[in-house]
C-alpha cells in the first residue's frame, strides 16, 4: 500500500542546495519534505567544496546558519597564485575597496548544520530512500513518489518540486523531450586528485599553483587540517598513487625557494573528474531545478557550492511569493534570474581552468598564453580587480520574501 501526502514543496535531495531550500522555505512559512537516497551520516561526511564567496557567509550569517561558520571559519583576505615557480598574493579585499573577502568552511559542515537545523525545526527530512519517482509535471499538482528506508512507499502530492538531486539525480531527466532549450557541455582531459590530510597547513591563504607538470592547490579545512588537490590524467587509477607519491608531487609543484611543505597522514583521497554543463531553462513548469541538477562547473574557481547557493535564495524567494502570496511572476522568471550569474561563473571557472592547467606535450603557443594571462594578473590593478570581482562573488544573494521586484545585477555598484 502507498501512503499519500500533501505538501507545498517536494525537494529531492539533500546536498546544500535542498537543505538550505527546505530552511528557507521554512523561515517563508512555507511547507516541505527533503527525500535523500544517501544515509546522514553519508551526507554530513562527503568531502567536497571549501571556499566560500563573503556573499555566501553574509547570506548563511543572515538566515541564522553563522554560528559555527563564523566561530570556525577561515576569514581570508585573498588567494596566492603561483607560476613560473613564484608565488604572488592577490588581496581581493583591498582589491574590492574592502566589501568582499572569502571564507574557508567545508562543505561538510555547512551540511551538518543545515541538517541539525532542520531536524530542530522537525522538518519532513527523510535519508536513505529508494526508487524516487517525479511525476504529473505537466499538471498544477506534481507528484512524488519514493520508498522510505523501511520499504514503505509513499506519494506526496506537492505545489511545486525543487530538483536537487545533483548532476546524477532523475529530475533533470524527467524534463519532457523538448522542454530544455540549450545543454550546453564541455569535458576537459583532467580530473583532480584531492586529499584530506592531518598535516597543518603549509600556507595562511590558498594557492592555485600553475606548474609545467600540471596543477596543484593547497587548501584547508582547519589550522591542524589540510586539503590538498594535484592534477591529474581524468582516467587515472587512483592506486597508482600511494600517499608518498603525493606529497613529492605536491612539494615538487607547490615549490617556491625558502618553502616548505608540511606533510602527515592522509586521512581521504579521492579523483574528481571536470566537466562545465548548463541545461537550460532551470524549469520546466512547476519543477525547478537548483544547484548541480542545473550546471556544473569545474572546481578552479570554487564556484559550485557558492552557485548552488545563490540559486536556492532565488528560489526561496519566488516560491514563497507563489506559493504563499499567489503571485507567480518571480517563480515564472527563476531561471532567467539564476542564468547570469550562472553563465559568469561557468565562464570564471572554465577561463581559470584553461589557464591553470598543463597537458603533457602541451603546445609552447598555449603555455606561453597562459604564463602571459598570469603575469597580467598579478602586475595589473584593472586584471587583478576582475579576478577579485568574479571570485568573491557579485551582488548580494537576494533572499527577501517581501520582493516584487527581479534580482539586482550581478555588480551593483558598478555605475
Ligand atoms: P549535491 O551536493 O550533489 O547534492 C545532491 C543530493 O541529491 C545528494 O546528496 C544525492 O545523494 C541526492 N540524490 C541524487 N539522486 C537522488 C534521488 N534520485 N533521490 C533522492 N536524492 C538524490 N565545488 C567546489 O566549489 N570546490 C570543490 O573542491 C568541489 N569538489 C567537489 C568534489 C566532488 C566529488 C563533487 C561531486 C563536487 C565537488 N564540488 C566542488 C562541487 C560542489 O560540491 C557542488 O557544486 C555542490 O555539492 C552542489 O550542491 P547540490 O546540493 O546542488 O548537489
Ligand atoms: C577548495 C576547492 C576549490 O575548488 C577551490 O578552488 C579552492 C578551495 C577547497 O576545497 O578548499
Amino acid at each position: 500500500m502507498t501512503v499519500k501526502h500533501r505538501t507545498q514543496v517536494g525537494i529531492v535531495g539533500a546536498g546544500p542546495a535542498g537543505l538550505l531550500l527546505s530552511h528557507l522555505l521554512a523561515l517563508g512559512g512555507v511547507d516541505s519534505i527533503v527525500i535523500e537516497t544517501r544515509s546522514r551520516a553519508y551526507c554530513e561526511a562527503r568531502q567536497r567544496a571549501g571556499m566560500l564567496e563573503s556573499t555566501t557567509v553574509e547570506l548563511l550569517r543572515a538566515v541564522g546558519l553563522g554560528r559555527r561558520l563564523d566561530a570556525e571559519g577561515l576569514e581570508h583576505n585573498g588567494i596566492y597564485l603561483q607560476f613560473a615557480g613564484e608565488r604572488h598574493h592577490v588581496n581581493f579585499r583591498k582589491l574590492t575597496g574592502g566589501r568582499r573577502w572569502v571564507t574557508i568552511y567545508a562543505q561538510t559542515e555547512i551540511v551538518k548544520d543545515l541538517i541539525r537545523a532542520r531536524t530542530a525545526d522537525r522538518a519532513a527530512l527523510e535519508f536513505e530512500v529508494s526508487e524516487t519517482e517525479v511525476a504529473d509535471l505537466d499538471s498544477d499538482r506534481p507528484v512524488l513518489r519514493y520508498t522510505d528506508s523501511a520499504g514503505q512507499r509513499h506519494e506526496v502530492t506537492c505545489d511545486a518540486i525543487a530538483g536537487c538531486d545533483g548532476f546524477h539525480g532523475i529530475c533533470r531527466p524527467a524534463i519532457p523531450r523538448g522542454g530544455l532549450r540549450l545543454v550546453a557541455e564541455r569535458s576537459y582531459p583532467y580530473g583532480w586528485l584531492g586529499i584530506l590530510a592531518k598535516a597543518p597547513p603549509s600556507t595562511d591563504e590558498v594557492i592555485y599553483c600553475r606548474h609545467e607538470d600540471g596543477f596543484a592547490l593547497h587548501s584547508m579545512r582547519t589550522p591542524e587540517v589540510g586539503r590538498l588537490y594535484l592534477q591529474v590524467p581524468a582516467d587515472e587509477d587512483i592506486t597508482t598513487w600511494p600517499d608518498d607519491r603525493i606529497w613529492d608531487e605536491l612539494q615538487r609543484r607547490l615549490a617556491v625557494p625558502g618553502w616548505e611543505l608540511q606533510t602527515g597522514p592522509i586521512l581521504e583521497k579521492g579523483i574528481t573528474p571536470m566537466r562545465s554543463f548548463v541545461a537550460t531553462p532551470m524549469q520546466y513548469r512547476r519543477m525547478y531545478l537548483a544547484g548541480d541538477a542545473a550546471h556544473i562547473v569545474p572546481p578552479t574557481g570554487a564556484k559550485g557550492l557558492n552557485l548552488a547557493v545563490a540559486d536556492v535564495a532565488t528560489l526561496a524567494t519566488a516560491l514563497i511569493r507563489l506559493l504563499r502570496d499567489g503571485e507567480p511572476a518571480l517563480a515564472d522568471a527563476y531561471s532567467e534570474h539564476c542564468l547570469e550569474r550562472v553563465w559568469r561563473a561557468t565562464h570564471l571557472a572554465w577561463w581559470m581552468t584553461a589557464m591553470m592547467h598543463v597537458v603533457p606535450g602541451q603546445d609552447p603557443f598555449e603555455s606561453a598564453l597562459q604564463l602571459a594571462q598570469l603575469r597580467n594578473l598579478v602586475t595589473s590593478h584593472a586584471a587583478a580587480t576582475m579576478l577579485a570581482e568574479n571570485y568573491t562573488g557579485y551582488a548580494p544573494l537576494r533572499y527577501d520574501p517581501s520582493t516584487r521586484t527581479a534580482p539586482t545585477p550581478l555588480w551593483p555598484w558598478v555605475a
